[in-house]
């Protein structure tokens, strides 16, 4: 990381299913045009991926294309630290430390954890329960000062904050509380087919999400199918959540604001709209595919961006968690 000055950003996606839409407006377009006035770590968290049952192979794939799409994105490797959950330990040391610290009750209060078991009967792990402390450490290793991440991630941030302020109160400044940063619009962007449920990346409906790797047809094509109802007024009103989705989709990526949008599409039916938000997606993610394109079979490059990341992540993570350990009470490392 090149200035000490700067404040410190932790984020990271679950290799899970594909990069959404959702995934790309709600966090990575936000890290993309953070990273300039912030230190950042950017990380693919494989060890909170796999409280599901994960396909061997198709992970480790995964895992990589996820890397290449931060870079796609336009996060830049030279200045950013760049590297996979897995690799660097202090992330699972810290956690079950942390774990020592956290209640139980509170735990079970997680919305998350509450819609995976239900998603997930056959295979409710301890590690689906406890994933929110592995979360906390992810962000506390680094001093973290912001966390951007899309609004379903509000309560798990503010359990970390909760454990950060624990810790402290018993043993002094330990850890930085971190802030979280949420885009005004686009904090939640909903499913296409179901505009009352998240965009998810594990969806098994295709039809409920864009990844931004889809080609421009597929895109254009889900767009128009997006469920909407059929007032065809394009204007924000609670109740309508298909056409408030395509809006901030549209603002999202735009940048135009709500006010604007609802003028320009006056007395335009929704078909007209559409038409607009898909060609706006079109174009956001044509470059991002080009250049995934360009990356994806540069091999050595890949792996020298990760093995350098894991590296500076390992020696900024070991620093808070020396402290860690002597604010416990643990003997001291003579190795
Ligand atoms: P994950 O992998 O589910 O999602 C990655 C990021 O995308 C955001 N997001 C969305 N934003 C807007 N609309 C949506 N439909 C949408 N779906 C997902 C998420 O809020 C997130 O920012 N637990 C985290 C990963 C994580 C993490 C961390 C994040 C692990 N450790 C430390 C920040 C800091 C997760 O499962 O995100």
């Amino acid at each position: 990381m090149e200035n000490n000055a700067k404040k410190i950003i932790f984020s990271g996606i679950q290799p899970t299913g594909c990069i959404t839409l959702g995934n790309y407006i709600g966090a990575l377009k936000n890290w993309v045009e953070l990273q300039n006035d912030y230190n950042c770590l950017f990380s693919v968290v494989d060890l909170h991926s796999i409280t599901v049952r994960q396909d061997s192979a198709l992970l480790r794939k995964r895992c990589k294309e996820f890397l290449v799409q931060y870079l796609a994105c336009g996060i830049d490797a030279e200045k950013n630290i760049l590297f996979f959950q897995s690799h660097v330990p202090q992330h699972a040391e810290l956690s079950w430390i942390l774990s020592c610290y956290t209640y139980m009750g509170e735990l079970s209060r997680m919305t998350q954890y509450k819609d995976k078991c239900a998603k997930h009967a056959d295979n409710i792990n301890a590690g689906l329960f406890t994933y929110p402390v592995l979360m906390a450490a992810d962000i506390l290793l680094y001093q973290t000062d912001l966390v951007p991440v899309g609004s379903d991630q509000k309560q798990h941030l503010e359990i970390a904050r909760d454990i950060a302020m624990r810790f402290n109160g018993i043993y002094g400044e330990v850890f930085k509380i971190p802030e979280g940063f949420t885009p005004k619009e686009g904090a939640r962007i909903m499913s296409l087919q179901d505009p009352t449920s998240k965009m998810s990346k594990s969806d098994p409906n295709e039809n409920g999400f864009i990844s931004i790797l889809d080609n421009p047809d597929v895109i254009v094509r889900k767009i128009k199918r997006a469920v909407t109802d059929s007032d065809n007024v394009i204007k924000i009103r609670e109740g309508h959540d298909g056409i408030n989705n395509l809006i901030n989709i549209y603002a999202s990526i735009t940048k135009k604001s709500i006010a604007d949008i609802e003028n320009e599409f006056d007395g335009k039916g929704y078909g007209d709209f559409k038409q607009s938000v898909a060609e706006a997606v079109v174009e956001e993610l044509r470059p991002i595919r080009a250049r995934y394109d360009d990356l994806i079979n540069n091999k050595d490059y890949i792996e020298e961006i990760y093995k350098n990341g894991a590296y500076a992540a390992q020696k900024l993570a070991s620093r808070t968690l020396s402290k860690v350990h002597r604010k416990i009470g643990f003997v001291d490392r003579k190795y």
